[in-house]
């Protein structure tokens, strides 16, 4: 992927995103440089998947203390401006983990919030390779070590991430040992992270996938067409409840009633111990455009409104295990995240 921008990267004074909503059939960047126009592409999805709002988190503030110098804020504006960015979407908590990791330190600078930023885009990296084998172990110790028919759902790969994915991650790491046969790829309703960004993460790096229609994943399933399914996350509390893209918790079911993994994939970042269930997450609801247009044509009725949750949560019992950079929380065999040990 050498010749693909990053997905997203400080650059001459401003943030540089690889504009998410543009591709696959676009790879064009946008230069940030005000807090308005972060929070904008945040919120339409520009920039998105949990640890890549973690780093536009991070970044966002040492962009909104150079607008503060720039404009002459007050510390009331600076502060504002953080709160901004820390609320631009509620369900991932990697983006408020982020703001709430670098702002203590925005009285010592900008250079000190700047680096503090960059760390955090390097844990991640490092993070994702470490998810990647323990991920991939797992499976070929639990299912067998051989070529695996895996289904994912929405985007967890480079773009989600700063570097190798989540879920995707663990699927590269799996192909990189010649034990992928093929990749499920939901098409991920109604924004099609699955079909347009994770085919074309697999398409780039040479793996077999098929994309298929959310509804065709259940039958998919309980044909016998897939060995197990793994997801990234949003948030994962205590006790494994885990929030991630909707259709998620479909998924989650139909590889229990058929006896399979479902796995979930994330970096510790994305873990809230502060919150017990799942019960308490907060679930972004999205616009009626989304669910009521498709390819900017008018699908519904004009008057039609929309369901539109962004998120579900997938309760711990329909979850094999969870895989973090520390370790893998055996879920069905009663561990939680809070001890690690039986629950
Ligand atoms: O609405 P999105 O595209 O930001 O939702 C992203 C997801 O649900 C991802 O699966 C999750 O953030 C994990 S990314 C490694």
């Amino acid at each position: 992927m050498s010749s693909v921008p990053r997905t997203i990267e400080w650059r001459n004074s401003a943030v540089v995103l690889l504009d998410q909503t543009l591709l696959p059939t676009q790879v064009a960047t946008i230069e940030i440089t005000t807090v308005s126009v972060l929070v904008d592409a945040i919120q339409r999805l520009a920039i998105r998947g949990a640890p890549a709002l973690g780093v536009a988190g991070a970044l966002g503030v040492v962009l909104a203390m150079d607008q503060c110098i720039r404009e002459s804020w007050s510390p009331t504006q600076l502060d504002d401006a953080i709160d901004a960015i820390r609320n631009a979407r509620p369900t991932a908590v990697n983006l408020a983990w982020a703001v709430d990791k670098v702002r203590p330190l925005v009285p010592e600078g900008r250079d000190v919030v700047f680096a503090a930023a960059q760390q955090i885009a390097a844990e991640d990296e490092a993070a994702n390779h470490a998810m990647g084998k323990l991920g991939a172990d797992w499976w070929l110790n639990k299912v067998g070590d051989r070529p695996l028919r895996l289904l994912t759902h929405c985007n967890t790969g480079s773009l989600a991430t700063t570097a190798w994915g989540t879920a995707l991650g663990v699927i590269r790491e799996l192909a990189s040992r010649g034990r992928i046969e093929v990749v499920f790829a939901d098409e991920t309703r109604p924004l099609l992270q699955g079909a347009r960004l994770t085919a074309w993460e697999l398409d780039q790096e040479g793996i077999p996938y098929k994309v298929l229609p959310d509804g065709a994943a259940a039958m998919a399933i309980m044909t016998g067409e897939i060995d197990g399914a793994l997801i990234g996350a949003d948030r994962i509390v205590a006790n494994g409840d885990s929030a991630n893209k909707i259709g998620s918790l479909g998924v989650a079911l139909a590889c229990n009633a058929a006896g399979i993994p479902f796995m979930v994939v994330a970096p510790e970042s994305t873990v809230d111990r502060s919150m017990k269930t799942g019960k308490e997450i907060h679930i972004e609801f999205r616009n009626d455009e989304e669910v009521c247009n498709f390819a900017g044509v008018r699908t519904t009725p004009l008057d039609a409104t929309s369901y539109n949750p962004a998120f579900d949560v997938t309760p711990a019992r329909y979850i094999a295990a969870v895989v973090t950079e520390k370790r893998v929380y055996e879920i069905a065999n009663g561990e939680d995240l809070n001890t690690g040990s039986a629950a």
